[in-house]
């Protein structure tokens, strides 16, 4: 499966602009991770970018979510270890995390969610201004963004990651990719 072949299919099976963001966000954080732990950066950001494609198509429905996922990623032609991190990023089918592209693509979800919130409410709305201490500041708020599960972020200490440094290297790849996220 090529990069562009898994794009191509996310942008066909979902709709919502910020939903396809959330995966590209996603994706961009999992390549500086893999990069940063000696890991596979295709693997972890192709895993990244598939993992909630099956979003629309499951319809909000958390039985479902993450196994239909699975299924289509392995037909695109992710292996084993890609279909097993997508299937158990869903809490619901109480499946273990094992791997470290498990815990990492676990912690790294709701992560994208943070920071777009924090660069939102950011004078100019974009990230380029945004500092990491702001993102952390924010995370100390429980009531802003309040989706964004900040037990699963701190998870990053499961793939020997410091807090921190989990924040700067999220942010740091979505300014990566400011202009495909709108921000
Ligand atoms: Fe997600």
């Amino acid at each position: 499966m090529t990069r562009e072949e898994a794009f191509d299919s996310v942008k066909a099976n979902i709709e919502n602009g910020n939903s396809i963001k959330h995966m590209l966000a996603t994706e961009a954080i999992m390549r500086v991770l893999a990069k940063h732990l000696g890991e596979d950066e295709e693997e972890w950001g192709l895993t990244g970018l598939l993992h909630d494609i099956d979003m629309e198509l499951t319809e909000g429905d958390i039985n479902t979510h993450s196994k239909l996922g699975a299924d289509l990623a392995r037909e695109l032609g992710a292996n084993e270890t890609m279909v097993h991190a997508i299937l158990c990023h869903n809490e619901a089918h109480g499946i273990p995390r094992e791997t470290e592209l498990d815990k990492a693509l676990f912690c790294v979800d709701p992560l994208t969610g943070l920071i777009t919130a924090a660069a939102l409410v950011h004078p100019d709305k974009k990230l380029a201004g945004l500092e990491t201490k702001s993102v952390i500041k924010k995370f100390k708020q429980k009531g802003f963004a309040a989706g964004a599960n900040r037990q699963q972020i701190a998870l990053c200490s499961e793939i020997g990651i410091e807090f921190d440094q989990f924040i700067e290297l999220g942010l740091t790849a979505m300014k990566g990719i400011a202009d495909d996220l709108g921000l």
